[in-house]
């Protein structure tokens, strides 16, 4: 037994930045983001924080499932800007929707959302927990240095989740994980102990786009083709993919080496938020649910990437 999707729920801060506004802050140009990455524009939140964010993609996904927040046995959420690092956002978010159960946090950058799914999917499956709320929320923008135009270009402001019941519904999973810190990294505060040997750090996220580029470009097909050949699923069941908006090249890359899945069936929205890491996977989830793409029965490929280096590739019935 693992999990059915019971409902979805996302939240976008109201302020959007588009690439002309972000010309008038670095040298960069409409037409070089859009055509290097497919983003037009990001939301960006000015006046809420992350747990804020997350609490409100929260409500609006018991609100779909039909689930009352005093039903929940667990709340999952993930982020790598989060309010604070103690307490957890998951905590935050349990208090703001009224809730009274077990709240923690994972740390998996982007591919956090579906390794918010496989721990649900795990403890679903003892019987543990009857109904599981998993929530991905960022504010990019406050972990960015908006002097970069390499970085600040790329990512967005935002909040998504889904409520997850016991199901047969979780077909199966693959997991890559090559420990590095050099391609991408967020450091942390260093303190201020006159002996200490670290050196304060730039407090920003960092990133080797081009080596980034290469790593997802090779290891999201291959993720993929890992993940059906074990759970022996024909390219051409697939109904859908929902990747990691990181850009759209990345995407279009991936659809390429997996010839038997028809390119428009990677599905895309990163045009409209930029890159929301841990938010991004169910955002696009919960925009697909309402406009109502997926049919029952669907076969829908998830694929994450990001820091770590990590790659998460997971394949759910609708
Ligand atoms: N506007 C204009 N020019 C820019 C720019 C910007 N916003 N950012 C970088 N450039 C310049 C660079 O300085 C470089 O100039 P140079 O050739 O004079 O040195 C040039 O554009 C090309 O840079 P490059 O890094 O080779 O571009 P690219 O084609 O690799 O695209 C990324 C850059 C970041 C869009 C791309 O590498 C990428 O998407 N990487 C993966 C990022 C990702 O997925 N991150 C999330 C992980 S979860």
């Amino acid at each position: 037994m693992s999990f059915h999707i019971l409902g979805t729920g996302s939240y976008v801060p109201p302020v959007v930045v588009t690439n002309d506004d972000l010309a008038k802050i670095v040298e960069t140009n409409d037409e070089w983001i859009t055509t290097r990455t497919g983003i037009r524009r990001r939301h960006v939140a000015v006046d809420e924080t992350t747990s804020e964010m997350a609490a409100k993609a929260a409500s609006a996904a018991l609100e779909n499932s039909g689930v009352s927040a005093d039903e929940l046995d667990l709340i999952l959420c993930a982020t790598v800007s989060g309010d604070y690092i103690c307490p957890n956002m998951a905590c935050l978010v349990q208090r703001a929707i009224g809730a009274a159960c077990p709240a923690f946090d994972l740390n998996g950058a982007c591919s956090a959302f579906l390794l918010l799914l496989e721990t649900a999917a795990a403890y679903l499956s003892t019987g543990r927990y009857r109904k599981i709320l998993c929530v991905g929320a960022e504010q990019m923008s406050r972990i960015l240095d908006w002097t970069d135009r390499s970085t600040c270009i790329l990512f967005g402001d935002g909040a998504a989740g889904v409520v997850l019941e016991p199901g047969e519904n979780y077909l199966g999973s693959q997991l890559v994980f090559r420990g590095s810190e050099e391609l991408l990294n967020l450091p942390t505060s260093t303190g201020t102990f006159p002996g200490s040997r670290l050196e304060a750090q730039h407090p920003y996220v960092y990133m080797n786009g081009s080596e980034v580029y290469k790593f997802a470009t090779r290891i999201v097909p291959q993720a993929i083709q890992q993940l059906l050949d074990k759970t022996g699923t024909p390219q051409s069941d697939v109904a859908w993919v929902v990747c990691h908006q990181a850009n759209r090249r990345i995407i279009e890359a991936a659809a390429r080496r997996l010839k038997d899945i028809a390119d428009e069936k990677f599905l895309i929205n990163i045009e409209d938020y930029g890159n929301t890491s841990a938010a991004s996977i169910p955002l696009l989830l919960d925009e697909c649910n309402r406009a109502g793409t997926f049919k029952k029965g669907d076969l829908i490929v998830l694929a994450a990437f990001g820091g770590g280096l990590s790659c998460v590739a997971a394949l759910i019935r609708w």
